[in-house]
């Protein structure tokens, strides 16, 4: 990791693994293992970064709109639960590929997965790495102008709770007036499925819906300070096991899940 990062942080790691910090949150984030790993250096991240930048018609719109909001954009960016896919920085790196993009996830078998990958392919890129949750973010305060997730919020394992935790400190790392794009899910396409694919899951690893009705996104992201700019344009995504061990399980079960995510423009007030 280069200075440009490190000088950010509030507390030291506790592992640092070739300049990169390690905070131990592997608990919070997925559990990917070796297998995946192999996988992905096989040709999933090597198809990531090319789809991101030759999407198909349905994201194109979406993801034209995220290369608009960062095409003047000069500061470094923070990618939340960057994930196997990386979140959004392969969709604006595309097109501003001098800025600096610090990429996390709870797992630190994506970001050593990440940090090989980048290794061999991605040095002209400014891409730090660091392995940290979302929900504790150890970083200070307004330490980005803009901060990134593809279904990283969502993603978080601890309920309602869970997401408001992290959408606090995605507020309170932002600088005054600062940016939160994010794409997230607002639900399953067909609950009834995801209940099937669940009982199938032996052992199941989370629960991937909520019995409860909730507050809404917007509901959290006025509660946790933020003002949405816009939220216009939604699509569908289908599940798989490049998601994560749950879509892995639809997959091998034949049945199809799939949620409606959003593109929300939010600013910190
Ligand atoms: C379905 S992926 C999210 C999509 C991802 N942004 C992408 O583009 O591929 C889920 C990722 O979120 C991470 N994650 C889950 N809970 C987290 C947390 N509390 N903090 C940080 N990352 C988390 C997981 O480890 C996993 O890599």
């Amino acid at each position: 990791m280069n200075d440009l990062f490190s000088s950010l942080f509030s507390r030291p790691p506790v592992k640092i693994i070739r300049g990169d910090y390690y905070y131990d949150t592997d608990s919070d984030g997925d559990q990917f293992d070796e297998e995946d790993r192999d996988y992905w250096l096989g040709g999933r991240f090597r198809n990531t970064w090319h789809d991101k930048q030759h999407e198909g018609p349905v994201l194109k719109e979406i993801f034209d709109e995220v290369r608009r909001l960062f095409a003047d954009v000069s500061a470094p960016f923070l990618e939340i639960a960057c994930g196997p896919g990386m979140g959004l920085a392969p969709i604006i790196l595309g097109s501003n590929p001098k800025l600096g993009c610090l990429a996390t996830d709870a797992c630190s078998i994506v970001i050593k997965s990440w940090l090989e990958y980048i290794d061999a392919n991605l040095r002209g890129f400014n891409i730090g790495l660091s392995q940290f949750s979302v929900m504790d973010i150890p970083l200070v305060d307004g330490a980005f102008e803009n901060v990134t997730s593809y279904i990283g919020v969502s993603s978080t394992r601890a309920g309602k709770e869970g997401q408001l935790k992290a959408l606090k400190e995605i507020h309170r790392v932002l600088k005054d007036n600062g940016r939160f794009v994010a794409i997230e899910s607002d639900g399953w396409k067909d609950v009834e499925a995801v209940k099937k694919v669940y009982a199938s899951w032996d052992p199941p690893l989370w629960k991937p819906y909520d019995d409860e009705p909730g507050e809404t996104w917007k509901e959290m992201f006025i509660k946790c300070g933020f003002e949405i700019e816009s939220c216009d344009k939604s699509y569908y995504h289908k599940w798989d096991k490049s998601d994560n061990e749950f879509g892995r399980q639809a997959e091998s079960v034949g049945i199809e899940i799939g949620d409606i995510t959003t593109l929300y423009v939010l600013r910190k007030i």
